[in-house]
């Protein structure tokens, strides 16, 4: 079918907070106009009737890590964008622990270039602070295709790092987009790294980088933040004490200056278990806790007070995980399987349709100042994530896309599967089939909103 002017219809598309039946008139990559679905659609457009399915508005997964360039073994960024789009994701912003790592002009071109043409979505890549580019960080944010600045507040996988208090607060006085923060107290972390020396096995993980890490690192950055006045994105938040100093912040703070991202895996996967059942398939910084920060965790995402969930898709080799612990790399794959497994989280009613659709499109749009995102409206990018909730299916690592082949989800069962996953107009994957041709670009983002 000739993609560039068509109609797109279904009996379910979320228009304003509701599944309605309607038509969208597609021309130019962008939703020209909504018709119901009764009345006629223009004259020679041909259309693209996807039946009962829901047409979302187009996710976007705000934390990969898709290792190119410097460890093509793990991941590309051909084969990451691969496995987003097969989960149903329309465009991804990606971290910069690459080698060399994304902290300059050259490096961020580099990434913009070899990711234009051969992505199979869109794409917006984080600029990595560090103690030299800290004084600069106003000039790289705005640079073509970078989504904004990410800092590390604890070492993870990489050099990347702004362990102190100063370094933090220049990096976050220059420039004005929000930044993303991996909080966990570099201090704290050596501390315990030193004190448990005997920890030899992942069910250690999360007493070597325990809940005090995490409070740590974001009740310092939440200062910071207030200090400067600088909007910060709390990434992949794992404790109750977190959801306690989110719950503590002056109305109108949380959602606005501060905003915050949970995973999938700190959700659904529970510690001790995890360790036991799935040993190095479980460790990833930071760690998959107990049943108490489980909880809490899921309460403050049905309260509100998270905004965004982010897959951390993380994937290393076999080879390497299957290491020694504490050798082996933390991170596993995700961006595949998030919306799969939290569309169940839907079809089983514990997590409402409109919550899901703000923390994976609306959210992101707007936190991240992404134009013509997050709705399905008139003069929007026509990105939409299509879901057939009637279908039932089991995880099957050696199926999934990422390069790494595993999954720690490997042979859950789910409901509700990706059929289809449109960028402007483009129809880049439909069950289990990819376009012919990848056609990936650079985000457009509004550093001033
Ligand atoms: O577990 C993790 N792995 N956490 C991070 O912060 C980095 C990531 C990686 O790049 O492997």
């Amino acid at each position: 079918m000739q993609m560039d002017e068509y109609c797109l219809g279904s009996q379910a598309v979320w228009l304003d907070g509701e599944l309605l039946p309607a038509t969208l008139v597609i021309r130019g990559g962008v939703i020209e106009s909504v018709l119901s679905r009764d009345g006629a659609a223009p004259a020679g457009l041909p259309l693209l009737d996807l039946g009962e399915a829901w047409i979302l508005p187009g996710m976007v997964d705000t934390q990969v890590h898709f290792r190119e360039p410097g460890f093509p073994e793990k991941e590309d960024l051909e084969s990451g964008s691969r496995a987003a789009v097969a989960g149903g994701m329309t465009a991804f912003l990606e971290m910069p622990n690459t080698k060399p790592l994304t902290v300059d002009e050259a490096s961020l071109a580099d990434k913009v270039a070899r990711a234009t043409g051969r992505c199979w979505c869109d794409f917006g890549f984080f600029m990595g602070a560090t103690e030299e580019n800290a004084h600069r960080l106003h000039e790289l944010e705005v640079l073509p295709g970078c989504c904004g600045v990410k800092i590390f507040m604890g070492s993870s996988t990489g050099s990347l790092l702004l362990a102190d208090d100063d370094g933090l607060r220049r990096a976050l006085s220059h420039g004005h987009s929000r930044v993303a923060v991996h909080a966990e107290d570099e201090g704290r972390l050596r501390q315990l790294k030193a004190a448990l020396e005997q920890a030899d096995h992942p069910r250690w993980h999360p007493r070597l980088r325990d809940p005090e890490c995490a409070r740590l690192a974001v009740s310092r950055l939440l200062e910071a933040s207030e200090t400067t006045g600088r909007a910060v994105h709390i990434l992949h938040m794992t404790s109750a004490e977190e959801m306690e100093l989110l719950r503590a912040l002056p109305k109108g703070v949380l959602g606005g200056r501060v905003s915050a991202e949970l995973t999938p895996q700190h959700l659904l996967l529970e510690a001790p278990a995890c360790y036991e059942e799935l040993g190095w398939r479980a460790v990833m910084n930071p760690p998959i806790r107990e049943a108490i920060h489980r909880e809490a965790l899921w309460e403050a995402l049905r309260e509100g007070s998270i905004h965004i969930l982010g897959s951390d898709h993380a994937p290393h080799t076999v080879e390497e995980k299957g290491r020694p612990y504490p050798t082996a790399p933390s991170g596993m794959p995700g961006t595949e399987t998030m919306l799969p497994l939290m569309m169940d989280q839907v079809l089983r009613g514990r997590l409402g349709l409109n919550r899901l659709v703000a923390l994976l499109a609306e959210e992101p749009a707007r936190l991240f100042g992404i134009s013509g995102k997050g709705r399905v409206a008139p003069g929007m990018r026509a990105d939409f994530t299509v879901v057939d909730p009637g279908r039932e299916w089991a995880v099957d690592e050696a199926l999934l896309q990422s390069r790494c082949g595993w999954s720690p989800f490997h042979g859950q069962r789910l409901r509700g599967k990706v059929s289809h996953t449109i960028v402007r107009g483009q129809v880049v994957y439909e069950n289990g089939r990819f376009a012919t041709e990848a056609k990936g670009r650079p985000l457009d983002f509004d550093h001033a909103h």
